[in-house]
């Protein structure tokens, strides 16, 4: 597809200018999906839209709403859609994070379905779907649709764009069929991603889930030996595709030592310097079993009192969606825990779990991980996992233990971490007393395997064989119409 022109849509925008002070300061928010697209879309010098929601936005476009990133090296353009209040606060706060998120991670939080939410849905995908063909140089673009703020979105393209190829991503679990059914418009969405050329999942099991859905819900015939669903007179094929890194060699390259890393985090964090470091990186969200954590390192502290005052826990936890009450429940639930467990277990000196809610760099975050002797992901339900690939990535020492869920798509490929089912308090604690105790022979044996697998399958590797299918499908349409 040498020619084509690349347009990523994603709600997330890859860098925000907010005010700081009487200046502009840029952050890159901590995204899994972000952390993907980004060096994709500077590779194919592509075009990106999303939302712009920062508080200097709009200060850094020029008359079209554009601004060149990455502003110390440009290399594509980023095209900032505007959202009002109501818009935000329907489609965003409102349908995709209290009904799509909950609805898809099974964390048994009720998902909310309201009627305003999905119109002012509805209306945000238009309006993206207006600046797409907007963006179009010609008929024929590559689309990359990304993620379940954007359901109706392939499908609106398709009717204006009809040459053009969408690919979609849908970061985030697929729940099957009985647990979709619950959404009032399950048809509506489920017709509006099978406007897209190719859907992909991280996992073989969403993709079935997602397959079995339209089957129970939609006149359509599905072609499984092909993962092929025909649809309304055209074809959507449906697969897995495991997302991952960059390699992060340039990144590595600035960073400091493993020892020397170890000793600043250990300052920076007032954490005790001879203490076993295990950390959890993530946004404040319920879906990733933090406090299923630290009842792990109960039940540590419980059966081994032993490890008291030996052992630190250091949770990174990015603020996110801090205006629904499901997520400010849980940050109020998280630091009452830590308290208590601080109150209990901790001394002089010592506290056993620090929590610092706050946004962090990527080479801050690089530097935590390879500070750790062990990063916790405990995922209750999680498309991928990026951290852990991360993790794994940054400890080119061979060392640190990896605790992975069971339930997060990256236990698919990463078989040498130690693999827990965080609902099992028991397991999870018996699992950090084996990483506390392993050799640094066992934990480079693992550590050399799994960075292996995530080097070669990279996000390049990721974006590389969706491209490539799109352009089978390309060239197979070419034909047809010979
Ligand atoms: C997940 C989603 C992304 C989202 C990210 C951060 O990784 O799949 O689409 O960007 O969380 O959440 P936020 O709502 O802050 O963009």
């Amino acid at each position: 597809l040498p020619e084509a022109q690349v347009i990523v849509v994603s709600n997330r925008e890859p860098y925000i200018h907010n005010t700081k002070g009487d200046g502009v300061e840029l952050v890159v928010p901590a995204s899994g999906l972000v952390s993907a697209m980004e060096p994709i879309t500077r590779a194919c010098a592509g075009t990106w839209i999303a939302y712009g929601g920062g508080t200097a936005d709009r200060q850094m476009v020029d008359g079209d709403d554009r601004v060149q990133v990455p502003p110390d090296n440009p290399s594509y353009t980023l095209r900032r859609v505007w959202l009002s209040e109501e818009e935000y606060q329907g489609y965003y706060l409102g349908f995709a994070n209290e009904g799509l998120w909950p609805l898809c991670h099974i964390a048994f939080t009720r998902p909310i379905f309201r009627e305003s939410d999905w119109d002012a849905y509805e209306a945000v995908n238009r309006k993206f779907a207006d600046t797409v063909v907007a963006e179009a140089r010609n008929e024929r673009p590559i689309v990359l649709v990304q993620d379940y703020h954007f359901a109706l979105l392939p499908r609106m393209i398709r009717e204006r764009l009809p040459e053009a190829i969408v690919i979609t991503f849908w970061h985030i679990p697929w729940p099957n069929s009985e647990v979709y059914s619950i959404c009032p418009w399950r048809e509506r969405i489920l017709d509006g991603l099978l406007g897209s050329s190719i859907i992909g999942f991280h996992t073989q099991f969403h993709a079935n889930n997602f397959t079995e859905s339209v089957d129970r819900f939609l006149e359509s015939r599905i072609e499984r030996a092909d993962a092929a669903i025909s649809y309304g007179g055209q074809t959507t094929l449906v697969h897995a595709y495991p997302i991952s890194i960059e390699w992060p060699l340039q990144l590595l390259a600035k960073l400091p030592d493993v020892a020397e890393c170890r000793a600043r985090v250990r300052d920076r964090f007032g954490l005790p310097a001879d203490a076993k470091l295990c950390i959890g990186v993530e946004r404040l969200d319920y879906t990733k079993g933090i406090l299923d954590r630290f009842h792990a390192l109960e039940e540590l502290f419980t059966r081994h009192p032993e490890l008291i005052g030996k052992v630190v826990f250091l949770q990174i936890a990015a603020p996110s969606r801090g205006t629904l009450p499901a997520y400010r429940q849980l940050h109020d639930e998280c630091m009452r825990y830590a308290d208590d467990l601080n109150l209990r277990y901790g001394a002089d000196g010592y506290r056993p779990v620090v929590i610092v809610a706050e946004h962090h760099s990527q080479k801050a975050v690089y530097e935590i991980y390879r500070a750790a002797d062990i990063c916790m992901v405990t995922s209750l339900h999680d498309g991928m996992n990026l951290v852990a690939k991360e993790f794994v990535a940054a400890r080119d020492d061979e060392q640190g233990v990896l605790l992975l869920s069971t339930f997060a798509g990256a236990s698919r490929e990463l078989l040498e971490a130690l693999i827990v089912n965080p609902y099992d308090a028991a397991m999870m604690s018996g699992a950090l007393s084996q990483a506390l105790t392993m050799s640094a022979e066992e934990q480079r044996e693992r550590m050399r395997r799994m960075r292996e697998i995530v080097r070669d399958n990279n996000v390049y590797r990721w974006a590389g064989s969706m491209l490539l299918d799109a352009a089978r499908l390309r060239k197979r349409g070419e034909l047809d119409r010979v």
